[in-house]
């Protein structure tokens, strides 16, 4: 049964902060309609846990290696969002892709933020780092960051928010990850799973 705020899970992988501008947002007001509810990490140990720990957010590891399989990996994160009755989930920064059985379960559910203007350096092989690399290497003069849907094509689902962010003279692959972070990916990520919590708490379903 759905309260007045949908309940949202935020996958992660890594140092998480685009979990923090979630958390940020969620304290300041400007995510209200949803409110953070767990926090599940691919891998022990990341920095993600800490964040959510200082937050007070319930958080679980489902550790993709220790896993019998794909399929053994979606069952006990399926059997996790049960549990804490979660309607939406926000994927930041988590690099493992989910098949479709998972993602047809959870239909404009599943929220996901890549640090570029998709269609461009996306889809399988590109994540994290890898994808600044790219830009830089092919020299384009722009990149950014999108927020999208998540379907059964990797980086295939419908954009929700995009942003242009400038590539500078002298980049390397770190600073321009940084400065897209910063001037999109922390501002993006909060504005979209805003939009998609209230239509949830809006329709009721
Ligand atoms: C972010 O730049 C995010 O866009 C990217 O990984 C980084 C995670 O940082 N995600 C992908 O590349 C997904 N394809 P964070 O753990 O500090 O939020």
């Amino acid at each position: 049964m759905l309260s007045n705020r949908a309940r949202i899970a935020v996958f992660v992988s890594g140092g998480g902060t685009n979990l923090q501008a979630l958390i940020d947002a969620e304290k300041s007001g400007l995510l209200h309609s949803g409110q953070i509810a767990l926090v599940v990490a691919s891998r022990p140990g990341v920095y993600a846990l800490e964040r959510a720990k200082a937050a007070g957010i319930p958080a679980a590891v489902v550790d993709r290696t220790a896993c019998a399989g794909q399929a053994d990996f979606e069952a006990r994160l399926l059997a996790l969002l049960d549990e804490h009755a979660i309607d939406m989930i926000v994927l930041a920064g988590f690099m493992s892709i989910l098949s479709a059985d998972f993602t047809a379960r959870y239909p404009k559910r599943i929220l996901n933020v890549h640090p570029s203007l998709i269609p461009s350096f996306c889809g399988k092989g590109f994540y994290g780092l890898k994808v600044h690399e790219a830009a830089l290497q092919y020299g384009v003069k722009v990149t950014g960051a999108t927020v999208h849907f998540v379907n059964e094509i990797p980086d295939g689902g419908q954009i929700l928010l995009q942003k242009a962010v400038e590539i500078l003279p002298g980049d390397t692959p770190e600073v321009l990850q940084r400065r897209v972070m910063e001037q999109a990916e922390w501002i993006l990520l909060p504005r979209a799973t805003e939009l998609v919590a209230r239509e949830i708490t809006e329709k009721g379903v």
